[in-house]
């Protein structure tokens, strides 16, 4: 069985265009549109296939440092900040080859004034297509057919050639961007097929300990949001294994769980940071806004091959056998074990965390909230038994599980 890796990938960049919600409005499709001008550009250059792949895979994540770099860009330090992070956090990600420097280096400008001050040739070529495209995805509305817009794009890509851009890369774009089938790709885009025409397939021997490793990566992202929740998806995934255990879950099973874990708040990079940590009561506007997340979360993950339950499992964490959880109101006999589980220890997970209104609770607390939560009918008894009984509080020092278990 094969994993495409490319679908997986483009997928989850959709979370990552929300990435920089705290300091500008979200593009939505960023990093789609500049990983297919840069492929653009790289089919102009005839750069090789496994190239290729690696742009596709590293340009739709070249943003993965923001969240981590407190997504500030008022400086060049603060943009090289989002650079050594993301290069970081991509260390685990399957590529062609090993790609060192791509992400640390794609806001460096060909004439060395660059945050890292890196010019020309030293900075890798896939860095060097990175920084033109995103830099002429987030300058310009690439997907307007305006033609007026469409020569100031070609000019503005040209008058920085040799400057900002590599003079290769910058000529190559205007051959591409002479062909109207570029244009109207990023204008049909919107409903996104048009996009994939120049998507490379990556695909994998597939097994799920491989797409732990691109779970951990958006794990990573999410819970460095907010100082809150810096062990919340890692926790949650130690928590699910201990209770994969205890149930005697197929290996299968456990390790989808554990996936869904990591991911399960990935729609929070959409909810501004001014409202995960207001110290307050949240108005209605505010509650709707962070009730969209978990309906971000099976939105993406719905997208991708062979995530059918884990995007369930994750997508529901907030569903309640009451009917009176959210986005979709299930009920008891729509919840399966894994959704409930994953709801019952983020309850757990969150309530033994700090958070800007309270302090963290004991297990003795959690499981007495708990309690009065299954009274309600919000939680399975036996399930909040069998956690109450099972889990414990982390330390700050988690040691994430392998849920493979080797
Ligand atoms: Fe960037
Ligand atoms: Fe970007
Ligand atoms: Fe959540």
């Amino acid at each position: 069985m094969k994993f495409d890796m490319s679908r997986c990938l483009d997928a989850l960049s959709l979370a990552l265009d929300f990435a920089g919600t705290d300091t500008f409005d979200p593009k939505p499709n960023h990093s789609r549109r500049t990983a297919y001008v840069a492929l653009a550009v790289a089919d102009e250059l005839g750069i090789p296939e496994e190239d290729k792949k690696d742009l596709y895979a590293l340009a739709l994540l070249h943003d993965n440092g923001i969240v981590m770099s407190g997504q500030d860009f008022n400086s060049l330090e603060q943009a090289a900040s989002h650079c050594i992070h993301g290069e970081k956090n991509l260390a685990g990600l399957p590529l062609q080859k090993p790609r060192r420097n791509v992400i640390r280096f794609h806001h460096e400008n060909y004439d060395g004034s660059g945050p890292f001050r890196v010019r020309g040739a030293d900075i890798p070529l896939l860095a060097r297509l990175i920084h033109l495209a995103n830099t002429l995805e987030a300058e310009f509305d690439l997907w307007k057919l305006d033609p007026s817009e469409r020569k100031r794009v070609r000019e503005y890509a040209l008058s920085g050639a040799g400057k900002r851009f590599d003079p290769d890369a910058a000529a190559a774009f205007q051959a591409a961007a002479r062909k109207e089938r570029f244009w109207c790709d990023m204008t049909f885009g919107n409903d996104m097929d048009s996009l994939h025409r120049r998507t490379p397939q990556i695909f994998y021997d597939f097994q799920w300990k491989d797409i732990v490793s691109i779970s951990e990566i958006f794990m990573r992202i999410v819970d460095s949001k907010s100082r809150f929740t810096f062990n919340h998806s890692g926790g949650l995934a130690a928590h699910a294994d201990t209770m994969s255990d205890f149930y005697g879950f197929t290996p299968d099973t456990k390790i989808q769980l554990h996936i869904a874990a990591h991911l399960h708040d990935l729609g929070k990079l959409y909810v501004p940071n001014a409202i995960l940590e207001k110290p307050g009561s949240l108005d209605a506007a505010e509650l709707a806004c962070i009730k969209r997340h978990p309906y971000i979360t099976k939105l993406v993950l719905e997208k991708i091959p062979f995530f059918e339950e884990i995007a369930a499992w994750a997508g529901n964490h907030h569903e309640r056998l009451n009917g009176k959880g959210y986005p979709d109101n299930l009920t008891e006999k729509e919840l399966d074990c894994q959704s409930r589980l994953l709801g019952v220890l983020d309850i757990y997970q969150a309530m033994t965390e700090e958070r800007p209104y309270r302090k963290a609770v004991t297990h003795k607390e959690a499981v007495e909230t708990l309690n009065g939560m299954v009274r309600l009918g919000y939680l399975d008894a036996k399930m909040v038994k069998d956690v109450s009984q099972t889990v414990w509080p982390l330390d700050g020092n988690i040691k994430l599980c392998d849920p493979c278990g080797d």
